[in-house]
């Protein structure tokens, strides 16, 4: 049998709505909740990711300021234009597009950023906040996944999940939510250097893939109705697609057939990212008023 689809585009409609009526609560108190999108360069992939940010922040009656960088800026310039959106009072969530141009250093610029507006979650004091189970700012994605799982109602505590990949954006901090108390599953992590993956994924209630290869779990690694949660966002060339691409997730679509519940790619975890960003700067704003 065919698993459940699971709507990720459904339920993040939900979250952005909650937003968009907290965002109207903080408007009548004369706040207006802002996020400085910051892109450096034009990596197609990014300039994807960044329309629909902004395209989000404004239907959530949001304000996102688009900081559109040359790929040839220098780090210190881009440090300096962070301190800049530090000191400014009217914003409260900065979010900085990676990857980054290869001659920045990217924990730098993270760790650049003033921890009451890393609405990513990326700051070593966020993912220390997180790790102790301090409130904080949880990173997007994993938050996302997190939700989605609630979502479906299956029991998680107790349940065996397997993350593939081990990325500090995805797996690694989505590996520690799940360990958490009040979430309460068993975890094991895979990556580039597990031997023998199959054997892992096979005894995986919930198998979760996030290493960024397309189509890399197939039917027969997927327990029969497991939980799969596809984190991946890959564009394959397509000849007949009028871009050039498509998107293709870490799960072979056929895996459908084995799985209880599947996210689709796209229409899965996405726009989950997306929503979260909003609740996060949401927070961002009501710790200001
Ligand atoms: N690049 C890919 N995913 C993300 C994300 O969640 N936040 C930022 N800032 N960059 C990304």
């Amino acid at each position: 049998m065919a698993a459940h689809i699971i709507d990720g585009k459904a339920v993040s409609l939900k979250i952005r709505e909650e937003a968009k009526q907290r965002a109207a609560v903080l408007r009548e108190k004369g706040t207006i909740p802002c996020l400085a999108v910051v892109l450096a360069g034009e990596d197609p992939a990014s300039l994807s990711y960044v329309k629909g940010k902004s395209k989000a922040l404004a239907e959530a009656g949001m304000e996102g300021r688009d900081i559109r960088l040359s790929a040839a800026v220098t780090e210190t310039e881009l440090l300096a234009l962070i301190a800049g959106l530090n000191n400014d009072e009217k914003v409260h969530g900065i979010l900085v597009q990676l990857p980054l141009p290869r001659h920045i250093d990217e924990n730098k610029v993270i760790t650049a950023i003033d921890p009451a507006k890393d609405v990513d979650g990326f700051h070593p004091v966020s993912v220390g906040n997180m790790i102790l189970g301090r409130p904080g700012f949880l990173p997007c994605t994993p938050h996302g996944v997190l939700v989605l799982l609630r979502e479906i109602k299956i029991p998680l505590s107790g349940a065996h999940t397997v993350m593939v990949g081990r990325s500090n954006i995805v797996g690694t901090p989505l590996a520690n939510l799940l360990t958490r108390r009040d979430v309460n599953a068993t975890v094991t992590v895979c990556h580039t250097g597990t031997k023998d993956l199959i054997r892992h994924t096979l005894q995986a209630d919930i198998l979760i893939a996030a290493a960024g290869k397309p189509a890399l779990i197939k039917p027969e690694m997927v327990k029969p109705g497991a939980v799969v949660i596809d984190v991946g966002v890959n564009r394959v060339p397509d000849n007949s697609a009028k871009n050039g691409y498509r998107l293709c997730g870490d799960v072979d679509p056929a895996a459908t057939e084995k799985a209880g519940y599947i996210t689709p790619v796209p229409g899965g975890v996405g726009p989950m990212t997306i929503a979260m960003l909003l609740y996060n700067v949401i927070q961002a704003a009501e710790a200001k008023v």
